[in-house]
């Protein structure tokens, strides 16, 4: 759990007035500003009565993690820290509140706390929706990404939930900074995910077809979303793009005077990460969308391995395959995601049956999915996702329309020491790295690493500290390397170290650096 979560509250029994303060830097108006406070240290919270002089023996302590309450000295109904906010307003459907603008018109942040269900949980929705309402509105104090902790003697939550996680805050503040519990109005989603695993149609020969349904959300995608990192703001811009375009929909915009459509593209090279964004993306959205839309499918075409088996059954199949979407598409409570993956072959096929080097049944089944999809796109509770690992323009109609066309690159430095950093801790986790004198070992995030070489303090745990600069080389070897090589390198590496069981991190970093030169020597120009 990132550190700056941590915070402490201090409390004085006959107290009206609060006061905020980091640990080490007292100042008590900074924190009020969520755009202007900065507090990636640890934050000390003093409820103080004004009058008074606050002394050590009045003073009691609140242990905080990610603002929940997790232990505390002082009484009972004295946790209950006192509302500041005036009544919530009448609420809005989810899709306005997704799409809503920044500041609410009471100043609040709309932030998303996702819960999800055990497996073995049979609650009703609802009912756990308003416990950890109810658990936030007495026990959250302050609000940073990350995962809250279960309370301990909530029956409820502790019957039921998995895991609670709260979401999105950077796009009110930035690098992890905290927002306090009055600035909130949480929107909680709460999900259990589908066990159900891949739903494959059967090509005509008997064989897998290119075809696999999945009803969202599904454990498979769990935790993916998290797990991608881009140039900042592109799952985002991604997010608040197709929560626009499902709130049109559903606000009955006339298509005639604002033109929009739900079809979105994502293009780049190969190994970027645009195929795993796409699922992600369907993932979270029929989580935060799920009090509108109960069910959700992703339906997943390989354009690519459509043409390697099906071009001899004609377009028979894939009208078969949009005869089903169409149905799902009809119940007006199911949000449908169609996945084209590789695009582009689409087009190919088209081009190379048109100059007779392919067979002509093939021009057939490309024209019948792109008129399918056509007429797809009129639904509101479609959304058209494709991939395409070409960057120059692709001659299909229907893609050339897309609201949404981004390119994603290879990842930049401060992505590829995030990505790298994740598999590391994985590696800590597992016990494939040794931690180092049995304690966990914490490598820095890019924005505090670059923050501490820059300053002079260096109280940083030594190894920490030297772990961190030997990441942020390897960072820096691995230019031009896409997401999926990253992730493969500390594989590789840890198959050319000596040792390897419970390897020593810093030879390890030191093998990561020369597999990340020969990865690199080994691109095509
Ligand atoms: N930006 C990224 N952040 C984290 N992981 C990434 C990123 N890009 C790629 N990956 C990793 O590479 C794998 C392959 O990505 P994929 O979605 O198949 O790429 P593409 O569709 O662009 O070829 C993913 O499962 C993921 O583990
Ligand atoms: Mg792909």
């Amino acid at each position: 759990m990132p550190f700056h979560s941590f915070l402490s509250l201090r409390y004085s029994a006959s107290s009206r007035r609060i006061q905020f303060r980091r640990l080490r830097q007292s100042n008590p108006t900074r924190c009020r500003n969520p755009n202007s406070k900065k507090m990636s240290s640890p934050m000390e919270i003093s409820v103080s009565k004004p009058e008074s002089t606050e002394t050590v023996a009045e003073t009691e302590t609140i242990k905080i993690a990610n603002g929940v309450v997790l232990e505390s000295n002082v009484p009972a109904q004295t946790q209950m820290i006192p509302k500041h906010s005036p009544p919530p307003p009448p609420l809005p459907s989810v899709a306005s509140e997704v799409a809503a603008s920044p500041s609410l018109p009471d100043d609040k942040f709309l932030v998303s706390v996702e819960v999800c269900l055990k497996p073995s949980s049979t609650a009703r929705l609802d009912d756990v929706r308003t416990c950890v309402e109810r658990m936030l509105e007495t026990r959250c104090l302050s609000y940073s990404n990350g995962p809250v902790p279960i309370p301990k003697d909530d029956q409820c939550l502790v019957e039921n939930v998995q895991s609670i996680c709260i979401c999105d805050t950077d796009e009110w503040v930035k690098n992890g900074e905290v927002i306090l519990f009055w600035q909130v109005k949480p929107l909680v989603h709460v999900y259990q995910l589908s066990e159900e695993g891949p739903c494959e149609e059967l090509g005509g020969d008997g064989q897998n077809s290119s075809f696999n349904e999945w009803t969202l959300p599904a454990k498979e995608f769990d935790g993916m979303w998290e797990s991608l990192i881009f140039e900042s703001g592109l799952k985002e811009r991604l997010l608040r793009y197709a929560a626009s375009a499902l709130l049109f929909s559903e606000k009955g915009v006339n298509p005639f005077l604002v033109s929009w459509n739900r079809i979105i593209l994502l293009h780049g090279p190969p190994g970027t990460g645009k195929t795993s964004l796409c699922k992600a993306l369907a993932q979270k959205l029929s989580i935060r969308f799920s009090s509108r839309y109960p069910q959700s499918q992703l339906i997943e075409v390989n354009a690519h391995s459509l043409f390697s088996k099906w071009f001899s059954e004609s377009g028979k199949l894939v009208a078969k395959l949009f005869q089903s979407i169409q149905e799902m598409v009809e119940d007006e409570n199911n949000l449908v995601f169609v996945l084209i993956d590789e695009v582009e072959s689409l087009a190919a096929a088209r081009n190379a049956a048109l100059s007779g080097s392919e067979p002509s049944d093939s021009i057939r089944v490309v024209n019948a999915l792109l008129t399918q999809l056509d007429k797809l796109k009129s639904s509101p509770n479609v959304i058209i996702m494709t991939t395409s690992n070409i960057t120059a323009a692709i001659d299909i109609a229907f893609v050339d329309r897309a609201d949404i066309k981004a390119y994603v690159g290879p990842p930049t430095l401060q992505a590829r020491y995030e990505i790298l950093r994740s598999c590391l801790h994985e590696l800590l986790r597992s016990g494939i790295l040794k931690n180092l004198k049995d304690k966990a070992l914490d490598i820095l995030t890019f924005p505090n690493l670059k923050e501490k070489l820059q300053s002079s303090e260096m109280q940083e745990a030594e190894a920490s500290l030297t772990m961190s600069r030997q990441l942020f080389e390897v960072a820096e070897a691995c230019d031009g390397l896409s997401g999926r090589s990253l992730r493969k390198l500390p594989f590789l590496a840890h198959a050319a170290v000596a040792h390897t069981f419970n390897c020593d991190p810093v030879k390890f970093l030191c093998t990561m650096i020369d597999t990340a030169k020969r990865e690199c020597s080994e691109i095509p120009d």
